[in-house]
């Protein structure tokens, strides 16, 4: 993934400076207030039992929050948190080696979580619901079977793409949440208070055009504030006004809906290449250049919440807000 505005991925410099902005506390954090106030019962209640909270799986498009939720939930808990990502985990040796690391109650952090390998899947399930885990020893008619004790624990799962788990795997979750597109006005909180701990001062005004161009997205919304702030620091005093918003945000290639040249390459293609659609996944990411997976996870979810593509069997379709959007005629039926 390369350095886009829009990308929902974060670079490596990226995770850490994130990290360091993420709210540490429920309190701290801001929108997404129904899955805020089911965790904040659950996580009552799981203390007050002096139990481990059950396992949550969220869901819900790149940069939304679900990484910063985990560690949210460890601190809410007074728990550890171990992170690890479905990829990572080959063998099945490579979980049981995270799992009896653990201790009494921590949270282990699986990003995404689709990614595990099926084998992997097998030695979870005893994991999460009896914390045991079955070690094959030796091979041949000579093998058996060892079961193992785990310390109880919570298993956050996370992943774009909740229609890929298994269902045995997602069953096994006590709480599911999905994670929304934010509001504006919570996105521009969300500016106002990186900001804060920038010492960067912005007016409401400029942090909501920051907010409306920000696809529903924190992490996009953090990303162009700080390069509207590394504009209003050299072509300026430092301090972000709207006039100052608007230049930088222009010279992003950011248009007032928060869409980049890979989304205006990607309406356009299907305009022009394909007469408005419906066109095949594959076949709009052949023509344009980019990965089937990228155009789905990233780019799609939010064109299909703003109205811009709809998903027919046929393919993807775009919409006459499309049309409006680059001042064309949309085609008479
Ligand atoms: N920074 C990134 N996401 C945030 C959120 N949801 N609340 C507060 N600060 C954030």
């Amino acid at each position: 993934m390369d350095d886009r505005i829009i990308s929902s991925e974060a670079n490596e410099n990226e995770i850490s400076l994130e990290q360091s902005l993420r709210p540490q506390t429920l309190k701290q954090y801001i929108g997404q207030d129904q899955v805020k106030k089911s965790l904040e019962i659950f996580i009552e209640a799981a203390r007050q039992r002096k139990e481990t909270l059950d396992h949550v799986l969220l869901y819900g498009p790149p940069g939304l929050g679900k990484t910063t939720l985990a560690v949210i939930i460890a601190n809410e808990m007074g728990v550890n948190i171990r992170t690890t990502s479905g990829p990572a985990i080959e063998r099945p040796g490579d979980l049981a080696a995270i799992l009896t690391a653990l201790e009494p109650g921590d949270v282990l952090f699986i990003d995404e979580i689709h990614r595990l390998p099926r084998t992997i899947e097998e030695v979870l399930y005893p994991a999460m619901e009896d914390f045991c885990l079955d070690i094959i020893i030796g091979k041949g008619p000579s093998a058996r079977s060892v079961r193992l004790d785990l310390p109880p624990f919570t298993l956050v799962g996370a992943t774009t793409r909740a229609g890929s788990i298994s269902a045995p795997l997602r069953d096994r979750f006590g709480v599911l949440s999905r994670l929304e597109y934010y509001k504006e006005e919570h996105l521009k909180n969300i500016v106002l208070r990186t900001a804060d701990l920038f010492d960067t001062r912005i007016d409401d005004l400029s942090a909501a055009e920051i907010a409306r161009r920000a696809r529903g997205t924190p992490r996009i919304a953090n990303r162009l504030l700080r390069r509207v702030r590394d504009f209003a620091q050299v072509k300026g005093n430092g301090e972000i006004d709207l006039e100052l918003a608007r230049k930088s945000l222009e010279l992003l290639q950011v248009d007032p809906l928060g869409l980049d040249h890979i989304d205006h390459k990607l309406l356009k293609g299907i305009i022009e290449k394909f007469r408005g659609g419906p066109v095949g996944l594959d076949t709009i990411a052949a023509s344009i250049g980019e990965e089937s997976e990228t155009i789905e996870d990233v780019y799609e979810p939010y064109l299909l919440q703003i109205g811009f593509l709809q998903r027919t069997p046929r393919g993807r379709m775009v919409t006459e807000l499309v049309y409006r959007h680059f001042g064309m005629e949309p085609p008479t039926p």
